[in-house]
């Protein structure tokens, strides 16, 4: 009977800034954007939801372009740019689409949210006043069971308000909430 040797699967060296920090590692060629993300940087604010390209739980921005992290290899990420939902924050302040989740109820158990909160963060990049129909067209990639959508919208209308006008009508959307 023939001898079996089995075989390290060769690793990759890369290299990637994420939330403005450059991190070297070296990975597995199958590893996913991901998990390097989640287990080797430790970022768990990015979520694995469905691991088939579904529910939106894994996006992040990678050179600029919104992309679900569960569908990129860690390696296709070499020399790139990753922005997570761990670094939307300045100087201690949220950004305005996580202050509009906060003050709108735009979640209940939180585990689409870190998703929702970067596909509103690109949707407001590229489209600083969107109708509602736009919100819920972008919105269309992720998905959430618990929150009905409805204060999800308010949440994006509320960050739409306070990066132009410094929130003159967030007050008002929050006194149209429900209960
Ligand atoms: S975990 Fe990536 S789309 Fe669901
Ligand atoms: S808040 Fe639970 S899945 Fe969206």
């Amino acid at each position: 009977m023939a001898d079996t040797t089995t075989v390290a699967a060769p690793k990759v060296a890369i290299q990637v800034t994420v939330n403005g920090n450059t991190y070297t590692a070296e990975v597995e060629p199958r590893l996913l954007l991901v998990h390097f993300l989640r287990d080797n940087l430790g970022l768990t604010g990015t979520h694995v939801g469905c691991d088939t390209s579904q529910c939106g739980a894994c996006v992040v921005q990678l050179n600029g372009e919104t992309v679900k992290s569960c569908t990129v290899l860690a390696v296709q990420a070499d020399g790139g740019d990753v922005l997570t939902v761990e670094g939307l924050a300045r100087n201690g302040e949220y950004h305005p689409v996580q202050q509009g989740f906060w003050e709108m109820h735009g979640l209940q158990c939180g585990y689409c949210t870190p998703g929702m909160i970067m596909t509103s963060y690109a949707l407001l990049e590229r489209n600083p006043n969107p109708s509602e129909e736009e919100i819920r067209h972008a919105l269309e990639g992720n998905l959430c069971r618990c929150t009905g959508y409805q204060n999800i919208v308010r949440a994006i209308q509320y960050a739409a308000d306070q990066r132009a006008n410094g929130g003159t009508s967030g007050a008002q959307l929050a006194e149209d909430l429900p209960g």
